[in-house]
């Protein structure tokens, strides 16, 4: 089965803990049985993930999260096979990273003007996982 990983960014429409919450629960529930991994990265309201898995249970999953009415502006960055997981670890790795905790990487600085900037990172291929992986320090 070829092994795909895909990468967008999206932003929360109703900025509540309780729903992040919710959201990360179903996504971990969700990813268990459909052998999914990945992390999630929150960011002043914004997400940016990684979803990687056999290619038909990722795209079911993206499909299923594109029609989620709890997020919007998604924007796909990257859906390629891969050789191997990066996140192979996690069913959904989550890190809320705070403006302060931000500031001390001035290197990703251009990405999160207000929010998380999707047109930049489509123009980067490549950072978005960079700070994935940087990031991916363990569940809620
Ligand atoms: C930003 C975001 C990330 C999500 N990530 C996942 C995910 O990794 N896997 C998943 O199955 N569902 C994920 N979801 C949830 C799905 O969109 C959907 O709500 C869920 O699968 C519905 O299942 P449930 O009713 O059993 O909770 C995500 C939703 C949002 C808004």
């Amino acid at each position: 089965m070829k092994l795909t990983q895909v990468i967008y960014v999206s932003e929360l429409i109703d900025r509540d803990s309780a729903v992040l919450a919710s959201i990360l629960e179903s996504a971990v529930r969700h990813n268990q049985q459909n052998n999914i991994t990945g992390m999630l990265l929150y960011a002043e309201g914004h997400f940016i993930q990684v979803l990687e898995g056999d290619e038909p249970a990722v795209l079911e999953t993206y499909q299923r999260i594109w029609d989620d009415p709890r997020h919007h502006y998604i924007t796909l960055l990257h859906a390629d096979p891969v050789p191997k997981r990066c996140f192979g670890g996690w069913s959904m790795g989550f890190k809320h990273l705070g403006p302060q905790e931000a500031a001390a990487f001035p290197q990703y600085a251009p990405y999160f003007a207000f929010g998380v900037d999707a047109r930049a990172l489509v123009a980067a291929p490549g950072v978005a996982l960079e700070m994935l992986k940087l990031f991916c320090g363990g569940e809620i």
